[in-house]
């Protein structure tokens, strides 16, 4: 059995309507906020099956899609073959471990992801030595709950204040911080809203 939780996840994980509808929204989001182009070298972080970079494909440049999960993984080259995702690159590396790969980008998008890396401040460094200076980074993620979201044993973080987050984006290296609601997400416990953090590397 794996160890990732989100290998378990990766086959089914389109089959939700939510999830793929949050893409849509997400996509349309950084549309409005970031003026893109089709030169624009782009890195889906923590992008799970791709669902963000499938609405955005037209309207950057070459894709790449990093996560950690084989899963994941697997479902985007299926994704490949198929013509769904046909020009992207899979790469599998994790900006709280170990080396950064080569390559930089002019946009940098990460959805859902920031809040599974524990080490934030390590995790936003390495999305800041990934970024062409003129770049633009996208964040996409919870406002800060409860706790419920996860629940018991999770150690990852329970969201995030937008104000902290903003500063720790400054701390970073980044610079016109902006924060912009985005979209939430619906469960039978309560209503989770999430921001889209935009900044940029001078
Ligand atoms: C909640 S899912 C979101 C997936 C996708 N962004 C979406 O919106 O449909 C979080 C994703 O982040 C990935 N992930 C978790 N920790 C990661 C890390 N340290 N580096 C890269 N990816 C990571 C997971 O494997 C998973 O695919």
């Amino acid at each position: 059995m794996s160890s990732d939780p989100f290998d378990d996840k990766a086959a089914t994980w389109d089959t939700d309507p939510s999830h793929v509808e949050r893409a849509k929204v997400v996509a349309q989001a950084i549309r409005r906020e970031v003026p893109l182009s089709r030169s624009m070298r782009t890195l889906e972080y923590g992008a799970g099956t791709g669902l963000v970079s499938e609405e955005l494909q037209n309207d950057v440049g070459p894709l790449t899609l990093a996560d950690t999960s084989a899963g994941m993984r697997e479902v985007i080259a299926s994704k490949v073959t198929q013509g769904r995702l046909p020009e992207v690159k899979v790469a599998d590396f994790d900006l709280g471990a170990a080396e950064l790969p080569d390559g930089r980008f002019e946009l940098i998008v990460t959805v859902l992801t920031l809040h599974h890396m524990p080490d934030l401040k390590r995790a936003l460094q390495g999305l800041h030595s990934l970024l062409e200076p003129g770049g633009q980074l996208c964040v996409v993620d919870l406002d800060k709950e409860d706790g419920s979201f996860h629940g018991d044993g999770f150690g990852g973080h329970h969201g995030f204040d937008r104000g902290e987050l903003s500063g720790q984006l400054r701390s970073a290296g980044f610079d016109d911080v902006r924060m912009i609601d985005c979209h939430y997400i619906e469960r039978d416990d309560g209503r989770f809203p999430m921001f889209l953090a935009v900044a940029t590397l001078s």
